[in-house]
């Protein structure tokens, strides 16, 4: 994300994407009308979502996973997307995330459902991921936030059971100083990292989806602003505004792609 960064406005008091950032970003969500709007015209469906998966995508995500396995999903958010992936393809999901806020309101919906749904506060790059022997580890633009790809590449396969598989969704863009091979799938930043740890993968081009994507997150963000700002969200909206202008811009350039990619695990990868 730091291409991204460097093109964002100053949020206030909280740096974007931050924990505090987050907790700010979801307290408000949850109880917004206008984000629900928001969400349904963009995503297909309000899921509270902040990647930009849309159903399509998700329900292509959904038919990977198979009833009763056992999933770990890192950067869960308030677990909306968790819920969702859970009711379709009836696997058990652990959802991460460092948003405490984000965190309890997803526990405070899923009271009861303790071996099917559960929710715990873990910070991806300084905590210890909890459990292990998953069969699948679902990363949903969430991969960004956790430093270099390699790293955490072997730290998330390091968790796997023998034949599971880890399924990130990652977009790409090409900057200035990038060469044209980096939109092209196989060549990517993420391909560039399962290639020199050998993993064995395959990638599935989502890349229309995620043009269009940020084309209406730019539109919407537009003409949902004064809703947002009747109900005193203005931050939401501008926390849109302040990176989807630079993501619309790529679309339209043709400098964004995205892809999902399915990652089988890596027995001989030692974790250092
Ligand atoms: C772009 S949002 C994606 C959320 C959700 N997966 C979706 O698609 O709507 C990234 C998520 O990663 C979480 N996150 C960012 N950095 C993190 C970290 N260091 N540890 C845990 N979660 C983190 C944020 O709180 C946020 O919920």
């Amino acid at each position: 994300m730091n291409e991204l960064m460097n093109h964002t406005a100053d949020m206030g008091q909280a740096e974007m994407f931050s924990k505090a950032w987050y907790n700010e970003y979801f307290r408000r969500a949850a109880e917004s009308s206008a984000h629900s709007r928001f969400c349904e015209a963009v995503y297909g469906r309000d899921l509270c979502q902040h990647g930009m998966m849309d159903l399509e995508e998700m329900d292509f995500l959904a038919s990977l996973l198979k009833p009763g396995e056992k999933v770990l999903e890192v950067g869960c958010s308030n677990g909306y997307v968790t819920e969702y992936l859970h009711k379709k393809a009836g696997c058990r999901i652990l959802g991460l995330d460092y948003a405490d806020v984000a965190i309890a309101q997803a526990q405070a919906r899923n009271q009861g459902k303790a071996g099917a749904l559960n929710f715990q506060c873990v910070d991806l790059i300084h905590d210890e991921l909890p459990g292990g022997d998953y069969d699948a580890i679902l990363a949903i633009d969430s991969i960004y936030f956790m430093g270099d790809y390699n790293k955490t590449l072997a730290k998330l396969n390091a968790r796997l059971q023998p034949g599971g598989r880890m399924i990130i969704a990652a977009f790409q863009t090409k900057e200035e100083s990038d060469s044209d091979a980096i939109l092209s799938p196989g060549h990517t930043r993420m391909d560039q990292a399962l290639k020199a740890l050998s993993f064995h993968y395959i990638q599935h081009d989502f890349t229309p989806n995620v043009r269009n994507h940020w084309i209406k997150n730019y539109e919407f963000s537009r003409s949902l602003q004064s809703e947002f700002a009747g109900e005193g969200n203005a931050f939401l909206c501008e926390a849109r505004m302040a990176e989807n202008g630079w993501f619309k811009d790529h679309a339209e350039r043709g400098t964004l792609v995205r892809f999902m990619y399915v990652i089988e695990h890596n027995a001989d990868l030692a974790l250092s």
